[in-house]
């Protein structure tokens, strides 16, 4: 790519040279990862007109495809072109915030980047094979690991990911499909209790109430600790288990409030893995390399994210709805099979140790006191 000044020119010579009355480039900013140029609209036209009149600027400007994103809150569109060469952003303990905040990567100006539990929706992270997903989520579990304070449950229905944690980390793993299903029932009873515990203290929201408590130092909601439930290649599991689907489903719709979020992670977008429901619930998205445009629509509802690079280069998609491109960071396989970090956590749904210690001494009496406040399906 040039890489210099002129580039704003040049582009500014395609688009008037392919006749292109429609748009005007007018910024540019090179950033870590891509030059980011501003399209002014000169008339009302629809996206895929000015997508067309793209196609041959990669042989003119001799640079990767661009991406073509609009600012819901400015109305202003913008093209994204990737620098040459991948920037390596590497995951290091120190990047790990207060548990609110589970680090991802780095953004254009180099910043980190974190999904903000306190968003309140689930997650879903879709891509092509090889395009950084699983990567990804172990930064997003490294990351949990390091700063301590939430549960940690990975199911992995292909195993080799989850295998690191295996016995070393707080972090509990399933993959028989048996497994996953024992797991999601164990959840929806630690939803069933942590329902009992939030009407007991009068808590609306867990994650709210937690956090509040952890950033005052007080620790008072210790009880209602946030569990992160991530599912790596959800698409042979659906398609395996209706029960675990569903269970995924129900999980998804009613446990927010009782602090749990769901990470979704598939490289089959398709509309059959990515129905309405899920579609609904899971409203912040992490799009990496697609292998189609039609994949990205579903995934961010606009084309682009096939033209993203691989290997943890991505697009979040936070509920608001704007598009912030990342670089997800990278973690060493020697990082992710260290054995300790600085707050262990012996997490098991079935230990109900001295966290859930009012779930012990007094649920029986507070599930009798209990109607309203607890969503019928949890009994079931
Ligand atoms: N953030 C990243 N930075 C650098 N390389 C990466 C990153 N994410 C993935 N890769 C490379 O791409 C390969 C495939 O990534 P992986 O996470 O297994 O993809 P997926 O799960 O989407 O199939 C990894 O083995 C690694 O070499
Ligand atoms: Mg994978």
């Amino acid at each position: 790519m040039d890489d210099n000044d002129d580039m704003l020119e040049k582009i500014q010579e395609y688009l008037e040279s392919t006749n292109n009355e429609l748009v005007k480039a007018t910024k540019l900013k090179h950033g870590i990862l891509h030059s980011e140029i501003t399209l002014e609209l000169q008339s009302f036209c629809d996206v895929s007109k000015i997508e067309k009149s793209l196609v041959g600027l990669p042989f003119y400007v001799k640079c990767h495809t661009p991406i073509l994103t609009s600012s819901p809150t400015t109305g202003s569109f913008r093209l994204l072109i990737p620098n040459d060469e991948i920037k390596t952003v590497k995951f290091n303990k120190s990047k790990a915030r207060d548990s609110s905040k589970i680090f991802i990567g780095a953004k254009d100006d180099g910043s980190d980047l974190y999904l903000n539990l306190t968003w309140g929706s689930h997650v879903l992270l879709a891509g092509a094979t090889g395009s950084g997903k699983s990567m990804l989520i172990h930064t997003m579990i490294q990351s949990l690991l390091s700063s301590g304070g939430t549960n940690i449950i990975f199911l992995d229905p292909k195993r080799v990911e989850s295998q690191v944690y295996e016995g070393i980390y707080g972090v509990q793993t399933a993959h028989s499909i048996n497994q996953i299903n024992h797991t999601l029932k164990e959840v929806k009873t630690w939803v069933n209790n942590r329902y009992a515990v939030m009407a007991k203290t009068n808590t609306r929201d867990a994650i709210d109430a937690w956090y509040k408590s952890y950033a005052s130092g007080r620790w008072d909601y210790e009880d209602v600790r946030p569990t992160i439930l991530i599912i790596d290649e959800i698409a042979d599991l659906f398609n395996d288990s209706k029960e675990a689907k569903n269970s995924i489903l129900v999980l998804s719709s009613k446990a927010r409030a009782a602090g749990l979020r769901i990470i979704l992670a598939t490289q089959r977008p398709d509309s059959k893995i990515i129905d309405g429901a899920i579609k609904a619930n899971f409203t912040t998205r992490i799009c990496l390399k697609t292998s189609s445009r039609v994949d990205s629509r579903i995934v961010l509802g606009v084309a682009g994210a096939e033209h993203l690079l691989g290997r943890g280069h991505g697009l979040l998609m936070p509920p608001t709805g704007e598009l912030i491109p990342f670089q997800g960071a990278y973690v060493d396989p020697i990082t992710m099979s260290m054995r300790s970090h600085d707050k262990p956590i012996s997490f098991r749904l079935n230990e109900e140790k001295g966290n859930n210690r009012i779930i012990n001494e007094d649920l029986a009496n507070v599930a009798q006191s209990l109607t309203d406040d607890i969503p019928d399906w949890i009994d079931e």
